[in-house]
């Protein structure tokens, strides 16, 4: 079975609102304790045991690794009930586990979902970025250099150039972007960790961020250009391999070419996808896991699905 059906996908992507809320909840209790390794494993198997339930044939595509090194969550592996659509599943339980483990801000639970064979298989390596919202959709190009993307960026949103924000992941390897905007004339708002929050908050308006740039982990950059799709904004990306064992890789997971650019439509084939997230800390786009005196846990996640009647929400929890 297909996502064709407008509800079919809707009522799928509800489903998938209660897995990133309870990952989100399992991973909390391990917020600025130092332990990575725990919060990712809380967060995946409470993903595991609430996906198993959903009536679909869902497939991880972007999981916890291979099946050698991750017990759950693997990639290929089979998860939900079996009777209902057939997706692929891209998860991050922890996105930002660095940022979660020291107490700071930023770190959320993301899922994407997509019809079967929708979703590019992307390995663990890094991955050139740019992303943008709806309004400079078709207006930016990962080819061209970052000044002309800027300019594209500002004529499209009808901006001055100083008046345009390019989110960079603040790494070393950055610098020559971030020396670009300030060349430019335009504005950098640089954060330590998190691109698919980068990604997104392209497409949120108030959230005052023009374009996203930089390298940063592939699967990361599939479940954001899943989010972008659904939101109807751009991006485009390219796999940087590192290493001749990357490249082999890279063809074994069926890339002929692994350097070739990757299109909106290389990275998620349609738009019967949607894209789920729960704070875990703090952010710029969603609020982290509360608990209240009593007890009660509160939630706030952002889901935005594509295709027709595509939105995007914000909703708080009390669960
Ligand atoms: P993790 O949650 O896996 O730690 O990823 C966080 C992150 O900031 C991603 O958002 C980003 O794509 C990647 O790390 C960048 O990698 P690096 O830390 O090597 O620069």
């Amino acid at each position: 079975m297909s996502l064709d059906k407008k509800e079919d996908i809707q009522t799928l992507a509800l489903d998938f609102l209660s897995v990133a809320q309870q990952a989100a909840i399992a991973s909390y209790p391990w917020v600025g304790k130092g332990k990575k390794n725990e919060a990712d494993g809380a967060g995946t198997e409470a993903m595991r045991t609430r996906m198993n339930t959903i009536g679909m044939e869902g497939t991880i595509v972007i999981g916890e690794g291979e099946l050698d090194e991750a017990p759950m969550l693997y990639i290929g592996e089979r998860v939900g009930t079996g009777a209902g659509p057939s997706v692929d599943i891209a998860v991050d339980p922890v996105e930002g586990t660095t940022l979660m483990s020291k107490g700071q801000d930023n770190s959320l639970t993301v899922i994407a979902v997509a019809e079967r064979g929708h979703l590019l298989n992307a390995p663990d390596m890094y991955m050139k970025k740019m992303a943008a919202g709806p309004k400079a959709k078709g207006r930016i190009d990962i080819e061209a250099p970052l000044t002309d993307n800027i300019l594209a960026v500002a004529d499209a949103l009808g901006k001055d150039v100083s008046e345009v924000t390019v989110m960079i992941q603040d790494r070393d390897r950055h610098q020559p972007l971030i020396q670009e905007v300030f060349k430019a004339g335009a504005k950098v708002k640089l954060f330590s960790d998190g691109d698919v929050t980068g990604a997104i908050a392209t497409a949120i308006e108030e959230l005052d961020v023009d374009l996203l740039v930089g390298t940063g982990g592939a699967p990361e950059g599939v479940i954001s250009a899943a989010a972008l799709r659904s939101l109807g904004g751009d991006f485009q990306a390219q796999l940087v391999c590192q290493s001749n064992e990357e490249f082999k890789r890279c063809v074994a997971m069926g890339m002929s070419d692994p350097g070739k650019i990757l299109r909106m439509d290389d990275l998620v084939k349609s738009d019967q996808c949607f894209f789920v997230a729960t704070g875990i800390t703090d952010g710029i786009l969603l609020n982290g896991v509360r608990k209240k005196s009593g007890g009660a846990l509160f939630t706030h996640s952002f889901i935005t699905v594509g295709g027709k009647g595509s939105y995007f929400q914000f909703i708080e929890t009390r669960h």
